[in-house]
């Protein structure tokens, strides 16, 4: 089940015919903080949302953030958006819309507000976490394996925030100037993708300006472009306080406004739209617009009473799907997801081949744990995608749990961070940028670095390892606030240099949601990144760095050397200011980097693991309407692992300047020690040639391209060339396009 049918829209409207006003703009604001209104004397149900993309949030009040704290609410802790994105597996993707979709199902809700599919733009955005990559084609593609998911559950997914609400700073506020280039080409498309290939029921009008426009006011994103062009039928929300005026938002496709205070008959699309309604300045058909789709979308869940042939009202829907949560099937599930996302991103052997991964856990009688992230857990903040989770496995629960009881764990802190704990007051607060209020105590941050840095020295001594787990949390990957830079908090480089110097061997494992500086990374053997990574995050690394899982996470996002690299930074602006400029254009990312030549700390696609792969024999050719690739990998290792090839097209013939990579296609693919496959990928050329004409102000297709394959966008194995010519004697030619491989 997903997107929505003629028979709903003709369910929808049959009721509708029965609504008066009254009961037609209660169903379209807020009667909660998240729900709408019923018509009880139609069954018409009230809309229950939740958020967020790692599971469905605690049970509120109804008029109050204050969580109820009953004990019936405690969820599946999913891995975060960029861990799902970094699994470059759709299938897991769609695992854990899967899971989101039952829980949230199970705990009677009907849209879940996710996934979050905006693009990482800058690595300060603090919301990143949430997000899954700096690349349109890889959000699109997991977004859309993660709505069916949800959707298969009779829930709404609710794609959020449309469009580009790439900063937390001044959210309300900002209005970014983006070219039109750019927003068709980055940070449209995986909206475009999970509407029209997802069949996702629901979108969140973003809080931010595009072009001096809101996004909940805008005719251009709402009715042109996301009904106009991509056909989309299902119902608009908007983010929580996002609608500002009544008659703007209600002439445009906006259908729901959702807000954070419980005055909810003065909501724009309450009392205030009534009388706009009697005065005339909003016309009755637009409400009625709205009314229906909210409509067709509850039909299509099963919300709505079965109709009878002759339309009269029927029984209760019993069509619907119970759902279910907290289940030991789905913290499987999320247990797959993260043993898939952790990416190995230095793994260097010594003079005589040895790495430090994986450890040897045979020979292993004491290992030294240090950092606060091996002790705690992120479940409990972030914002809006908080979750009370059932359980969440820290790393070091992990590796003791992995390990058992004949190998001794150590554990010193070696700084102190911050404890996260979120406010019930939070969500209103957020509506302004919210401050860092650290305070260091030195005498007490020196105390902990000594004791850490004596014991890894003692560990140094007798060969046993030391494994540092440091990185961010919740008070730097944060709704409602950027990082201000790339710096690992609470003095962590000082410490790790400390800990690199008396024992070279020190395994680094970072726990965050988005890149951080690394200065010490040339002296470090061994670095592994684990995300926030749900409620298996510690038992996935701990296999990983056992070895029983074999990492095969990649980069969904580039890791730069210095902030100032960023080309939010380095050309467009970031940050406050009211208005921001993305002037980088359609050079995000690795897109920037790589035209540029501009050095990474660790590329995008970027990921190591236990085995090594082989590229060979690369053909490229257009048949009809798609691409086909084919390419032969190899195992050349000795343990069995998971390859993701990635196809990356520079196009070519456009007459104007564009990046020499860009994402077009990916796999993954399990292989056995010294096993080779033969790869096929099918493109849809529409697709993977289409661009951003600046000349015609249309999209248009690309006459040729590169062709690249490879591990990552700066390791490219093979290469090959698509081009479009007249060359009615090739036996591949088809439609006066020729391909050279
Ligand atoms: C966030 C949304 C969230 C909503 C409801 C807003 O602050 O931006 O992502 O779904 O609150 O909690």
């Amino acid at each position: 089940m997903t997107a929505i049918t003629e028979a709903n829209v003709a369910a929808a409207r049959t009721l509708l015919a029965e609504l008066t006003l009254d009961e037609k703009v209660d169903m379209i604001h807020a009667a909660g903080l998240f729900r709408t209104e019923g018509v009880p004397r139609l069954g018409i149900p009230p809309f229950k949302m939740d958020d967020g993309p790692m599971g469905p949030r605690e049970e509120l009040h109804n008029d109050n953030w204050a969580p109820l704290y009953n004990t019936r609410d405690r969820v599946t802790y999913l891995p975060s958006g960029s861990a799902v994105a970094s699994t470059w597996n759709r299938d897991l993707a769609h695992k854990a819309g899967q899971v989101l979709g039952a829980e949230a199902r199970g705990r009677g809700k009907d849209v879940i507000l996710g996934p979050s599919i905006n693009i990482k733009r800058s690595p300060l955005c603090g919301r990143n976490f949430e997000y899954m990559s700096e690349d349109p084609y890889l959000t699109g593609e997991q977004g859309v394996a993660f709505v069916k998911g949800v959707q298969e559950s009779d829930v709404a997914a609710c794609a959020k925030h449309y469009a580009a609400n790439s900063q937390e700073t001044d959210r309300l506020e900002v209005d970014e100037t983006i070219s039109e280039r750019a927003l068709r080409e980055i940070y449209l498309p995986a909206f475009e993708d999970v509407v029209k290939r997802g069949g996702v029921l629901s979108l969140m009008g973003a809080y931010n300006l595009v072009n001096g426009e809101q996004c909940c006011e805008s005719k251009r994103l709402l009715d042109d472009i996301l009904r106009g062009e991509w056909g989309f039928r299902g119902f608009v929300v908007s983010d929580w306080s996002a609608v500002k005026r009544t008659v703007a938002s209600a002439r445009v496709g906006l259908d729901v406004e959702m807000s954070v205070t419980p005055n909810f008959d003065e909501y724009y699309f309450a009392n205030p739209l009534r009388k706009a309604v009697q005065n005339g300045e909003v016309d009755e058909v637009d409400i009625d617009a709205k009314v229906l789709r909210v409509l067709a979308v509850m039909d299509a869940l099963h919300m709505l009473p079965a109709y009878g042939e002759h339309g009269e009202h029927g029984a209760e829907n019993t069509a619907r799907k119970p759902g279910s949560y907290a289940t030991l099937a789905h913290a499987q599930a999320a247990l797959d997801v993260a043993r898939e996302s952790i990416v190995l991103l230095k793994n260097e052997a010594d003079d005589q081949g040895h790495t430090l991964l994986p450890l040897d856990e045979h020979s292993m009688r004491r290992v030294l744990v240090v950092g606060a992230n091996a002790d705690r857990i992120h479940s409990s903040g972030g914002g809006s995608a908080v979750i009370k989770a059932l359980h969440e496995v820290t790393p070091i629960l992990g590796l003791n749990g992995q390990l058992g009881g004949n190998v001794e764990i150590e554990y010193a802190l070696g700084y102190d961070a911050k404890q996260v704990v979120q406010d019930d007051s939070w969500q209103e607060d957020s509506l302004e940028n919210s401050v860092d209020s650290a305070a260091d105590d030195a005498e007490r941050a020196a105390h902990l670095r000594e004791e850490a840095v004596s014991l890894a020295r003692e560990y140094a001594a007798s060969g046993d390892p030391v494994i540092f787990v440091g990185g961010l949390d919740h008070e730097y990957d944060l709704e409602g606030r950027d990082r201000e830079n790339l710096q690992l908090p609470y003095g962590q480089d000082a410490l790790i240099e400390a800990l690199l110097e008396v024992n070279p061997n020190t395994i680094l494992v970072f726990v965050a949601g988005s890149p951080v500086a690394m200065p010490w990374a040339d002296c470090a053997r061994a670095i592994v990144w684990n995300w926030y990574n749900g409620c298996e995050s510690g038992t996935a690394l701990a296999e990983t760095l056992l070895g029983r899982v074999n990492p095969s996470g990649h980069l969904p996002e580039t890791f730069p050397m210095a902030l100032e690299d960023s080309p939010a930074h380095s050309i467009g602006t970031f940050g406050p200011g009211l208005h921001v400029r993305y002037d980088e254009d359609i050079f995000v990312g690795y897109r920037h980097y790589e035209t540029e030549h501009v050095p990474v700390l660790f590329p995008f696609g970027h990921g190591l693991g236990y085995t090594t792969f082989d590229y060979s024999a690369c053909d490229v050719r257009l048949v009809d309407d798609e691409v086909r690739l084919a390419f032969t990998v190899t195992n050349t290792g000795k343990r069995a692992g998971k390859a993701v090839p990635q196809v990356y097209f520079g196009l070519e013939g456009t007459g104007e300047s564009r990046p020499i990579k860009e994402l077009r296609g990916f796999t993954k693919v399990e292989l056995q020690p010294g096993e080779s496959r033969q790869i096929e990928l099918v493109l849809d050329a529409a697709r993977a040639l289409r661009y951003w004409s600046n000349e015609s102000g249309a999209y248009a297709l690309a006459p040729a391209a590169h062709v690249y394959v490879g591990e990552s966008v700066a390791d490219i194995r093979l290469t090959g060339f698509l081009a479009a010519c007249e060359a009615a004697d090739s036996d591949q030619s088809k439609d006066g396009m020729a391909i050279t491989a």
